[in-house]
């Protein structure tokens, strides 16, 4: 019995599921029982009934938000260390000192923040609604964080002024596109299309033929009729792009381009994991119940749409 064959058979026994983000390894996206962004895999967590336990593999504020949705499932994150140094860049005393700055001003956070933060925050957003968010408020201003690049993107497609916080947040693995590289592989591929995260610096979103989420992403490749894709996210996106489009070519952007926080996920880790029923992930109720109020104000608002 192969490691696969082995959670395969253990999760069925615990009823648990494993929710997989779309930047895991392959081996994890092909036994997980659903592969997604970070909005669609929220909200699984959310509405998963039958299942005792919700292996969330991916990285901490992911998890959090899966135990803030559904409190009464046991959530685990298959390895300690696996957290997103961006949520790690906006503290709650940053925010606190935003607000007195801009006391009258809402604040929106992206979902990669941790739990403490989200209890600061009007309503939450990922890549894939932050413009939708935004606009639905009955502001002109708006404190947002903790991703800069995300931030000058809403703002370009809102018009509204986007207030940063902290100042420069980042998601490392992100920056590290280049719009040189791009211009080289459009040398290269001339009827590729280029599609890009907006967590991707601005100069590489001005170059974009599309900006969107991971799924986003995923979408617009199926959808769109070339045949050719230069992709600027992490690398994993790229074994379910593959997949689902066996007839089109995908080039990552850039080579190097991983996730050291999202790959610590293997598959043994998450097979001890289950065995072991660790690492469980829970948040204090006085502050789950602040964060639910934000991730659900945005789940009420993309429902609608
Ligand atoms: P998505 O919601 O687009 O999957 O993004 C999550 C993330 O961490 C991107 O770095
Ligand atoms: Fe965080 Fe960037 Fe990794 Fe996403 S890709 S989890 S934002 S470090």
């Amino acid at each position: 019995m192969t490691l696969a064959d082995k959670i395969v058979k253990l999760k069925k026994e615990k009823k648990a599921v494993i929710l997989a983000h779309n930047y895991q390894r392959p081996e994890i996206q092909d036994i997980a029982n659903y592969v997604g962004d970070s909005i669609e895999l929220s909200r699984k967590a959310m509405e998963e009934k039958e299942a005792e336990i919700i292996v969330f593999s991916a990285v901490d504020f992911m998890a959090e938000s899966a135990a803030i949705l559904n409190p009464n499932k046991k959530v685990l994150l298959p390895t300690l260390g696996a957290r997103c140094p961006m949520a790690q860049m906006l503290t709650v005393d940053e925010i606190k000192k935003w607000k007195v700055l801009h006391p009258l001003v809402p604040v929106v956070l992206y979902v990669n923040t941790l739990a403490s933060a989200k209890a600061y925050c009007d309503i939450c957003c990922t890549s894939a609604n932050a413009v939708e968010v935004i606009e639905s408020l009955n502001a002109e201003t708006v404190l947002f964080g903790p991703d800069r690049n995300l931030a000058e993107y809403v703002q370009r497609k809102t018009g509204k002024t986007i207030i940063p916080i902290p100042e420069w947040g980042f998601c490392p693995t992100h920056l590290l596109f280049q719009p040189e590289d791009v211009q080289i592989l459009k040398m290269q591929h001339p009827d590729a299309v280029a599609i890009v995260h907006p967590e991707c610096a601005l100069e590489m979103q001005n170059i974009a033929d599309f900006i969107g989420s991971t799924s986003q992403m995923g979408r617009y490749a199926r959808e769109s009729s070339a045949k050719t894709f230069i992709v600027a996210t992490e690398e994993g996106l790229l074994h379910r792009l593959r997949k689902e489009n066996p007839r089109k070519q995908f080039i990552l952007a850039y080579e190097d381009a991983v996730c050291p926080n999202m790959k610590l996920n293997t598959l043994e880790r998450l097979y001890v994991a289950l065995r072991e029923e660790k690492y469980a992930v829970t948040v204090p109720e006085p502050i789950a119940k602040k964060a639910r109020k934000a991730l659900e104000k945005m789940f009420e608002l993309t429902n609608k749409s």
